[in-house]
């Protein structure tokens, strides 16, 4: 486990501002907590409230148009979300891969406009289960991550951080094993050193996602070269969440 581990609560489209209850919750419990870095990546709307909000927690959003502005109705960009009091973006979710028809390049070109905007990445990947069925997890995940990954990147430990979740673990309450788990890592850590060199490359934080809960986190994240967590379902209510945090 990394020295501060990061736990990043991704709440996806979830929450009006009577959740804003929660996020103050979690941010006064999380000043007790130094040893842990939290953040939340609340739903676009509630980002500048939760950002006005909060004193220790980092907030973040979930996606960013790649164009700084224009004519893209519905859209977000980096600079608008940074404006609204972003710190951090969660780039290649699954979700936004399956449903959005994200590509590799997309995830790309959408993780330099938010650097161009000092917003750092949380950038995620992972298999589906037929991936992992045909045995061909590490390798699907490490390519998708290398095109996904940002050309450039100036102070990568500060402004990277990847997540792995697999995509059969998302909200379904299956999770790899500790094995599976730190053998994945393991393999991001390596292509992270070949890309950016041995410093940088151990330096970047690598996070689990995939039905954590309080239950498993302290198993979940004890496996090799997991960093923290990235937690959908239970970041939720305050209790849940901060029952990983406590555990990291
Ligand atoms: O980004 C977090 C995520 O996809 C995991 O969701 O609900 O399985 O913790 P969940």
């Amino acid at each position: 486990m990394a020295e501060r581990p990061y736990i990043v609560g991704n709440w996806k489209m979830n929450g009006t501002r009577a959740m804003l209850a929660q996020a103050r919750a979690i941010d006064r419990a999380a000043q007790n907590l130094m040893k842990v870095e939290v953040a939340l990546a609340p739903p676009f709307t509630l980002i500048h409230a939760t950002h006005r909000e909060v004193e220790q927690i980092g907030v973040g959003a979930q996606d960013c148009h790649p164009a700084d502005d224009g004519a893209h109705t519905g859209d977000i960009s980096a600079t608008m979300a940074a404006d609204a009091g972003a710190k951090f973006v969660i780039l290649g979710h699954s979700e936004r891969r399956q449903n959005h028809g994200e590509t590799d390049a997309l995830v790309r070109a959408k993780a330099q406009a938010a650097l161009a905007a000092s917003l750092r990445v949380i950038m995620c990947c992972g298999e589906t289960e037929d991936v992992r069925d045909a045995g061909n997890a590490v390798e699907h995940v490490i390519a998708q991550l290398k095109a996904s990954l940002p050309e450039t990147l100036d102070r990568p430990a500060e402004m990277l951080t990847v997540a792995y979740e697999p995509v059969w673990a998302i909200g379904t309450g299956r999770t790899p094993t500790v094995e599976d788990i730190g053998t994945m890592h393991r393999e991001i850590r390596n292509l992270l050193v070949n890309l950016l060199g041995e410093e940088d490359g151990a330096a970047v934080r690598i996070l689990y996602g995939g039905s954590v809960k309080a239950e498993n986190a302290r198993e979940l994240l004890a496996a090799d070269e997991v960093g923290g967590a990235l937690v959908g379902g239970a970041s939720l209510t305050a209790e849940s969440f901060m029952g990983i945090v406590i555990a990291a």
